[in-house]
């Protein structure tokens, strides 16, 4: 994989919005100085002819080539590679992730580790990246990981416009998708996890580069018997979330940032 490539591509993407707006570090990249806000440099290809600048890049789900999508998908870089989807299912969108996986300590229990509990996270449209641009899907977690978590409420910003949802637990192993939003009808539903591979030894260990790992990636299945939407979930190109190893000088509950590219299959 051309990695330091697809880093200086992010690299320069960002510089180009750093510079555009040098008060804000901010999740939109193109939007403002072309097209009045519609274009973010996650769903963009990473290097646009200028022809193209004027014209919407394709920000709604469908609207991006998904069979070439699906193609781009990097199962083998996990240890061992994960199941591939299953082959009557298409691939309906791909997110990239960004909130916290939470853990629980027991402290009053001096060998505790931190136990998981779930995770939060607000999920972004990158689906036309993964249809034409799979090289940049692991930076677009390190860059997502760097990034403040965009403020749902803030209706205003031009990223709120590629949210594509929420990932919660209902229960400690339940993960759950919900991609209905007040802008679109998605879909939703609940998981549970089926297969389970380390990230790769050069994953993002955490904000900055560094922290205590990245977690696995993940195939999960559709709860048996459920009529959700999703009937795959793969987590890919994780970044950050691994707890410390002990709960020593550890709280009750911990939050470990993480970012990760989903990808969800109807
Ligand atoms: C303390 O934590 C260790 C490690 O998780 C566990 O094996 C042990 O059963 C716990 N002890 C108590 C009393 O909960
Ligand atoms: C994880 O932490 C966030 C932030 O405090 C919290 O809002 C959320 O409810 C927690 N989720 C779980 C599953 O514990
Ligand atoms: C994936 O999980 C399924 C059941 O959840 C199991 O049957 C299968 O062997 C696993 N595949 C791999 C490669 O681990």
């Amino acid at each position: 994989m051309s990695f330091s490539r697809a880093t200086l591509v992010v690299a320069s993407i960002l510089a180009i919005t750093v510079s555009a707006r040098p008060a804000e570090k901010r999740w939109g990249g193109w939007g403002g100085s072309w097209s009045g806000g519609s274009h973010h440099w996650w769903n963009s290809a990473p290097a646009p002819s200028s022809g193209d600048f004027g014209k919407r890049w394709g920000l709604q789900a469908g609207s991006c080539d998904m069979a070439a999508a699906v193609q781009n998908m990097n199962l083998a870089a996990a240890d061992p590679p994960l199941p591939p989807p299953h082959p009557s299912l298409s691939l309906f969108q791909v997110v990239v992730g960004r909130g916290t996986q939470n853990y629980t300590c027991d402290l009053s229990n001096s060998t505790a580790v931190p136990i998981p509990v779930g995770a939060l996270a607000t999920l972004f449209d990158i689906s036309c990246v993964a249809a034409t641009a799979k090289e940049l899907l692991p930076a677009l977690s390190i860059v997502a990981l760097d990034l403040p978590v965009p403020d749902s409420d803030d209706t205003d910003s031009p990223i709120m416009q590629d949210m594509s949802g929420h990932h919660y637990f209902l229960d400690d192993t339940t993960p759950f998708f919900n991609m209905d939003t007040e802008l679109h009808q998605y879909g939703m539903g609940a998981l549970q996890k089926a297969n389970a591979s380390d990230a790769p030894n050069d994953a993002y260990a955490g904000p900055g580069g560094t922290g205590n790992g990245a977690v696995q990636w993940l195939k999960l299945d559709v709860k048996p018997a459920a009529q959700d939407s999703w009937k795959q979930v793969y987590r890919l190109d994780t970044a950050g979330g691994v707890p410390p190893e002990t709960c020593e000088e550890a709280t009750p509950t911990i939050e470990v940032p993480y970012a990760a590219v989903y990808w969800l299959f109807k």
